[in-house]
């Protein structure tokens, strides 16, 4: 019987979809790389979402591995280099969290817009400023997206609903698909000029890397303002908190950073920037249905190796 561990917080759902498919199986998360090494040599599995991370030196203690499954969509926190060396399958569910993550960038959209964080707390603390915090409609403003893909198409869709103009730059975005979804499909350069609000939806790759780069964040529209729930890495933090500052930009949104957790940053102390703690994912829907899926994936390849 092969033999699984979780070893992040994974949705119990997951424990009942391997033991009712006849795998064994642990849950322990919280542990400490070194003690994640003295157990995981009997495992043919390790499910993770993304606290644990999957080092060259955590597979080379586990003789046994066969298959990482993330339950989520980004495998940053897996050395696939070495796994992939080593014969070890890496397995994730782009879907699950998708819509949870979309939904997740058009609340940020919406707060950045109302400056809701502001003004709840102003108002939880007995002001009542209605003067402080004009806002700006979405109605009839232009959305650029960075990226296309899962999370992307879903936000252009809501955007759609929201009856604002959709641009996007993304290589592997065809026309067609564009037109589905009633996106313009632009280059990078064309959207920092013509965007309202830029929202990335990218993986943080060589490519994407800095993609807002200070030279970029410079080239966007005056009073524009960005959204991320990707990933950290995409934007230049501190050239993103100089371009606020100077009222360049008119604020941020930020999901994910640079160094997570994040303790600090140029722009936490900024009017106009909204920080949460990489929640993108963090709906009870959308966990449940990446512990669920990455269970069925990990069963079906330890049980028939397809
Ligand atoms: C993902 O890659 O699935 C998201 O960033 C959410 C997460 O890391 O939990």
């Amino acid at each position: 019987m092969p033999k699984v561990l979780i070893s992040d917080k994974l949705s119990p759902a997951a424990v009942e979809i391997f033991r009712r498919r006849g795998i064994e199986v642990d849950v322990k998360p919280g542990l400490s790389p070194a003690e994640l090494r003295a157990i995981i040599e009997p495992y043919d599995g390790l499910a993770v979402r993304s606290a644990t991370k999957v080092t060259r030196e955590l597979m080379e203690a586990a003789p046994n591995l066969r298959v990482v499954g993330r339950a989520g969509i980004g495998v940053d926190n897996v050395d696939v280099t070495s796994a992939t060396n080593r014969g070890v399958v890496v397995m994730n569910t782009p879907h699950g969290n998708a819509i949870t993550t979309a939904e997740h960038a058009i609340a940020m959209m919406f707060a950045l817009a109302r400056q809701l964080p502001e003004a709840s707390a102003s108002t939880k603390a007995g002001k009542w400023e209605k003067n402080r915090f004009m806002g700006v409609e979405l109605f009839g403003k232009t959305l650029g997206l960075i990226g296309c893909g899962n999370i992307g198409s879903i936000v252009a869709d809501r955007a759609v609903g929201l009856k604002m103009k959709v641009i996007a730059f993304d290589p592997f975005l065809s026309e067609r698909r564009a037109l589905e979804l009633g996106v313009e499909k632009v280059e990078l350069a064309d959207l920092l000029e013509r965007a309202d609000f830029i929202s990335l939806h990218a993986p943080l790759t060589e490519q994407t890397r800095d993609i807002l780069s200070r030279e970029n964040l410079e080239r966007m529209k005056k009073g524009a303002r960005v959204i991320n729930c990707a990933r950290g890495g995409l934007v230049d933090e501190a050239a993103l908190a100089d371009a606020i500052r100077s009222g360049h930009l008119a604020g941020a949104a930020l999901d994910v950073f640079e160094t997570e957790p994040a303790k600090e940053s140029p722009l936490f102390g900024l009017e106009n920037v909204v920080c949460t703690p990489h929640l993108g994912a963090a709906t009870a829907e959308a966990q449940e249905n990446v512990a669920l899926q990455v269970a069925d994936q990990m069963a079906d390849y330890l049980l028939t190796g397809a």
